[in-house]
């Protein structure tokens, strides 16, 4: 006789107490636009152009591809264009900080001592900026002094000129959804500042025209 075997007895059903999602690691950037610095910008860009004249042009030792990027020594010059703009990086770094400890789960951090080092690039048509991050840096940024009127030479979705971040999360591209969204697009305008977190892996599309592209990017320490 085979063994007797048990009924299977009805067992209470478990009840859902709890099912709730957050945000983990979450990635702050930050967007800032000004107005009324034309006369900022028109004598950035002259400082720029002299520069891509009378000084080395380190691009080959950097992301670029073609272009002229200055050294990194441009916070030290004492244009007033460039104190202005040293001010106005100074305040956004300090606003961004605060908000990135915040979101990393730290508060404000006393006595942080920020270090500040900024550069100019200017591109021309068919330029481009590899994917790169700053590595000794904690806080990174770019303003936008000159970008061409017209956005050709790249796709629909990534406009020529525009700055690309990528998704940072590298295990996030394993296996992705159909609709999984790996790149967030900027199309900078001219008084754009953007901010971001070093790490955060980024590059600049080629674009089409006669028209110079002039930026200043800046790296923040603390
Ligand atoms: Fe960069």
């Amino acid at each position: 006789m085979p063994a007797s075997v048990s009924p299977t007895l009805p067992i209470a059903a478990p009840k859902l107490n709890i099912a709730e999602t957050e945000k983990q690691f979450s990635t702050l950037q930050m967007t800032r636009e000004y107005e009324n610095c034309q006369q900022m910008n028109r004598g950035l860009a002259g400082i720029m152009k002299r520069l891509s004249k009378e000084t080395i042009n380190t691009a080959d030792q950097t992301s670029n591809t073609g272009g002229f990027h200055s050294d990194t020594s441009l916070f030290q010059r004492d244009e007033p264009e460039i104190a202005t703009l040293r001010t106005m990086v100074g305040e956004a770094v300090e606003d961004f900080i605060t908000k990135f400890n915040l979101e990393n789960g730290g508060g404000p951090l006393p006595d942080m001592k920020i270090r500040m080092w900024g550069w100019g690039v200017i591109m021309h048509e068919g330029d481009i900026n590899r994917q790169h991050v700053h590595p000794d840096a904690k806080v990174s940024g770019v303003y936008y002094v000159r970008v061409p009127a017209t956005r050709s030479g790249g796709t629909r979705d990534q406009p020529g000129g525009s700055i690309i971040f990528a998704d940072p999360r590298p295990r996030a591209h394993m296996n992705p959804t159909r609709n999984q969204i790996s790149e967030i697009v900027i199309t900078p305008k001219v008084g754009m500042m953007v901010l971001f977190p070093s790490y955060y892996e980024h590059s600049v599309t080629p674009f089409k025209g006669s028209e110079a592209r002039i930026c200043i990017a800046f790296n923040a320490d603390y």
